[in-house]
């Protein structure tokens, strides 16, 4: 794992993420993001990539409680951001991108207005 420069017992503090992809905790399950994507892509064709916050448990969506942005990337590289509004629309998205090569994963952020940033990663192919 890329090192990571946060409090371990501080939610609102850096990225936080799964520490066990197969045992998550409730809050995991509320916030990381679910990316569903091909798991290979052809060079500069568009795909869709889907991404959906608290399927795995639903996330409160109120005007006090809501998550309030993702944010998707190619690695490193910025590709796309949608915004939400608590107790209205929900956190879950499609974006249609392509990519003429990729330097790592499928990256999606999400931040929570109470809990604070959470990343997943999806291995990508593109050949
Ligand atoms: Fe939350």
């Amino acid at each position: 794992m890329e090192k990571r420069w946060k409090c371990e017992e501080d939610i609102l503090c850096g990225v936080n993420e799964a520490k066990d992809a197969g045992n998550l905790t409730d809050l995991e399950k509320k916030h990381i993001p679910v990316i569903q994507c091909p798991e290979e892509v052809k060079k500069n064709e568009p795909f869709n990539i889907n991404i959906e916050v608290g399927r795995l448990t639903p996330h409160p969506n109120e005007a006090s409680h809501f998550i309030e942005w993702l944010e998707i990337y190619s690695g490193d590289t910025f590709l796309g951001r949608m915004s939400f509004s608590g107790g209205a629309s929900y956190p879950k998205a499609t974006f249609k991108v392509k990519l003429s090569h990729a330097h790592g994963p499928i990256k999606v952020w999400e931040k929570c207005n109470l809990h604070g940033l959470w990343e997943s990663t999806k291995m990508i192919k593109v050949e």
